[in-house]
């Protein structure tokens, strides 16, 4: 008999643009694992309402996601990519689960302390209860392995605890998820702040690389990335800002910091920001072409979200009724 794979899922929230943070951390990791495992990767749209959305551009950045996940090379074909929205059990398998969170543990959220600095005016319920409909979106799917930045480590263990917890009140029920952080690139910093992580929804554009910036775009926005006033091309936390530009360089080159520092040395920073910008260039005009073919078609692409729907609700409605029943609903005849 042949061993059923092993599941991964992830998500992202379709907010902004999608930058290198997001290829680096998550979806280059997805792509190498979509051959290995049964894989679900979400356009998780719920999310992103946590903050303002004009409707027309939310609808329009969930279809580019879409085709920038397929241009990056996940597979259709392999994965199943499905819209959050389109799977009403996440909304409901989040209330199961709010039922059985503490407030001190959402308290303890550092995302959510960090977002409610930066959205002051609008500090919203569903921004503090977020993590309990991430945690829905994964062990809706039994997934084994989450692949993720270091960003999201903290979200991972609140799941745990929460698969656990219920397991525990109501016999097994959910798979514990573990987390796949990469090695190197799990936290990517910003251009304009090298102290604080790049993010896809940062107002200024130059703190980040979007996967669809043109190249000319790429090179001034590396040009002009912060750097200490040192000259030595060197790995040290004490110069997060070059040290930034080793790791993206060394990321995307599949080459050791070590091997980095060997081939600038005695070179001057610019040397590294040139030679990085090509680097990103090339990487992103593969995926910048196959995009723009992929988003010509869009039959193409609500084919693919239909198809990623049927397979994600079947799935998750199997998870849900067996929670329902769990806790004592009556099942609907
Ligand atoms: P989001 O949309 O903020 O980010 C998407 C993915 O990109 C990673 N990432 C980074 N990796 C390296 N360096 C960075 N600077 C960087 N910034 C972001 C994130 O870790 C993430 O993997 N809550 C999640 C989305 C989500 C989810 C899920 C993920 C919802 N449900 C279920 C996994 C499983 C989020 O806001 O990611």
């Amino acid at each position: 008999m042949e061993r059923k794979k092993p599941i991964i899922l992830s998500g992202i929230q379709p907010s902004g643009q999608l930058c290198i943070a997001n290829y680096i951390g998550a979806i280059k990791n997805w792509v190498d694992f979509q051959d290995d495992y049964d894989s679900i990767f979400l356009i998780v749209d719920m999310h992103a309402l946590t903050v303002k959305q004009v409707p027309a551009e939310l609808r329009k950045r969930c279809l580019s996601f879409l085709a920038q996940y397929i241009a990056c090379g996940i597979d259709p074909q392999k994965s199943t990519i499905a819209i959050q929205s389109h799977i009403p059990q996440h909304a409901e398998l989040t209330w199961v689960l709010n039922c059985i969170t503490s407030l001190g543990e959402l308290n303890r959220m550092t995302q959510f302390k960090d977002k409610s600095k930066k959205n002051e005016s609008n500090i919203n319920a569903g921004l503090f209860t977020y993590p309990i409909l991430m945690a829905a979106d994964i062990l809706l799917y039994q997934a084994d392995l989450v692949p993720v930045g270091a960003d999201q480590k903290q979200h991972l263990e609140l799941t745990r605890n929460l698969a656990q917890r219920f397991n525990h009140l109501y016999s097994d029920t959910f798979v514990v998820p573990e987390p796949y952080i990469p090695k190197f690139g799990a936290r990517i910093m910003s251009l304009q702040d090298p102290t604080s992580k790049m993010s896809k929804s940062d107002k200024n554009e130059n703190s980040l690389v979007a996967l669809l910036d043109h190249p000319d775009v790429i090179t001034k926005k590396i040009k002009r990335a912060v750097t200490d006033s040192g000259t030595e091309i060197r790995f040290d936390d004490k110069n997060p800002g070059i040290s930034n530009l080793i790791s993206l360089y060394s990321v995307l080159t599949k080459k050791s910091v070590s091997e980095v520092e060997s081939h600038f040395e005695g070179k001057m920073y610019s040397a590294l920001k040139i030679e990085l910008a090509e680097v990103i260039v090339d990487t992103l005009k593969p995926i910048q072409q196959r995009y723009n073919e992929i988003m010509k078609d869009k039959n193409y692409l609500e084919g693919v979200l239909e198809a990623g729907a049927e397979n994600a609700y079947y799935r998750a409605r199997k998870t849900l009724s067996k929670v329902y029943r769990k806790i004592g609903f009556i099942a609907k005849k």
